[in-house]
């Protein structure tokens, strides 16, 4: 089982369409038997809510569904329990590794290797369609990358 989580801050916007995307290209793959995918955020403000509306209407526009995520707060007990991190900017890389315990046995990784995927929270709809199309297409090359490592 290959584990893979996605923080951001609120995990209302960024990280919840990371989930939802990097998932549906793992089922598309026939591969949901070998993957646990989730997300999680540096912040707590949002714990128990589901993705915003406007992030849940992009990714449907594109066939995926972000339907039964709630927010969670970063826990020191995910570091033990996933294999990949991948920060959605630089403030959340600062973080992870500032929270991160000594026992602490994921890799730890900016998900784009280019910069940051930019917070849409005070946007509007370019913005989301923007952080939907750097998602998606990181996403992919992301399983290609995972599956070959793990050769699966
Ligand atoms: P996210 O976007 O980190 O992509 O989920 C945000 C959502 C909420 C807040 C900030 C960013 N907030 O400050 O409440």
């Amino acid at each position: 089982m290959i584990s893979v989580l996605f923080v951001c801050t609120g995990n209302i916007c960024r990280s919840p369409t990371a989930e939802g995307v990097f998932r549906h290209l793992v089922e598309d793959a026939g591969l949901e038997d070998e993957f646990k995918i989730a997300s999680s955020g540096t912040e707590s403000y949002h714990v128990g809510d589901p993705p915003d509306a406007r992030s849940l209407r992009m990714a449907a526009k594109y066939g995926v569904s972000l339907q039964g995520q709630k927010a969670r707060h970063l826990s020191a007990g995910d570091y033990a329990e996933f294999d990949y991190i991948f920060a959605m900017d630089s403030g959340h890389f600062s973080i992870l590794h500032a929270r991160a315990p000594k026992n602490a046995r994921a890799k730890i990784a900016m998900f784009l290797e280019s910069g940051d995927v930019p917070d849409p929270w005070y946007g509007a709809e370019p913005d989301f369609e923007h952080v939907y199309a750097l998602v998606r297409k990181r996403c992919e090359e992301l399983l290609m990358t995972i599956r070959k490592a793990h050769k699966i």
